[in-house]
């Protein structure tokens, strides 16, 4: 049995409201589903950024004076986004090693191998663990270092959590380094709501799997067809909150303990924080970097920014 997902589920479950770590989502079933909601015609955010490697990778090299570069990306995953950005790189005749970091050791080797079929003769060294961990090597590299923080990952983090993560990359860097970070904009609110609740119910899939492997793992007892996905974007904000929502007063037992759920009782699951440009200067500037510079996609959907 998984002991820290047993710990963090009966701990998360027992809090008013009930909610859910999204670290737990990225099972081997999870992460398939994924795929599926990055194909998604609703989910515009990855061929936005996709978009922007393509088109300004040039204009971002241009910002590092360097020839010699570090590229190091955090939670790299497969690298079939990281290929587009290395090899614009190459193109303008930087000299660079790539080190992708992911927690998974699996995903790693098919990046690695994706990668040198791809881009043959580029220097790959690989750094496998939670990146809390693994950052710790980048304090003992030389050159002048890019890294990569792609995919809106950032807005995952709540408030305050966002700042103390960039500040912790922050602790690894030296003048002259930079950090790219993926951010998703604010836009028409129903454009976004579309994105984390899509029609065909992939999302609903993406969302219920955490209590299938919560049977699977757990040992739970979950009926998932009486629970159902709630994704909801507050524009003040900025923030899209999803939810999984009991269908039924019902009752279900994980280890020895019994978690009661009134009828339409909300499990929350995740944030997905969207910015404007201004918001993202201000998250730059209280991180404590002096440059900051946004590269957008042609609809001015999805930003990637460059802080230093
Ligand atoms: N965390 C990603 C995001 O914010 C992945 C994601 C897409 C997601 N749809 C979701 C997470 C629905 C939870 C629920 O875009």
């Amino acid at each position: 049995m998984n002991n820290a997902f047993l710990k963090d589920t009966l701990s998360s479950l027992s809090s008013t409201p009930k909610t859910l770590s999204s670290r737990y989502f990225y099972d081997a079933i999870g992460d398939g589903i994924f795929q599926e909601i990055m194909q998604m015609k609703e989910y515009y955010l990855p061929a936005c950024e996709l978009e922007i490697i393509k088109n300004k990778t040039k204009d971002i090299s241009e910002e590092i004076e360097s020839e010699k570069i570090d590229v190091i990306e955090l939670g790299a995953g497969d690298g079939t986004k990281a290929v587009y950005f290395l090899k614009a790189l190459m193109d303008v005749g930087k000299e660079i090693t790539y080190i992708p970091l992911d927690i998974s050791d699996n995903v790693l080797k098919i990046n690695k191998e994706h990668i040198s079929s791809q881009l043959p003769g580029l220097k790959i060294e690989p750094i496998a663990g939670d990146y809390f961990e693994t950052m710790k090597a980048l304090k003992e590299r030389n050159n002048p270092k890019l890294i990569l923080f792609m995919g809106s990952n950032i807005g995952n983090f709540k408030d305050e959590k966002a700042v103390d993560f960039l500040k912790l990359v922050k602790s690894y860097m030296t003048a002259g380094d930079a950090l790219l970070v993926g951010a998703d904009l604010k836009k028409n609110p129903k454009t976004i709501l579309a994105a984390y609740n899509d029609q065909a119910g992939i999302t609903k899939r993406f969302n219920l799997n955490l209590l299938t492997r919560m049977n699977r793992e757990l040992g739970a007892n979950f009926v998932v067809k009486n629970f159902d996905h709630y994704a909801f974007y507050d524009p003040a904000s900025g923030t899209t909150y999803s939810y999984i929502v009991s269908l039924e007063k019902q009752d279900v037992n994980i280890a020895d303990k019994t978690f009661h759920f009134e009828k339409n009782e909300c499990i929350h699951t995740e944030v997905s924080q969207k910015y404007s440009i201004a918001d993202l200067e201000k998250l730059s500037s209280d991180v404590g970097f002096k440059k900051f510079t946004p590269f957008l996609d042609n609809k001015g959907w999805f930003c990637l920014g460059l802080m230093a």
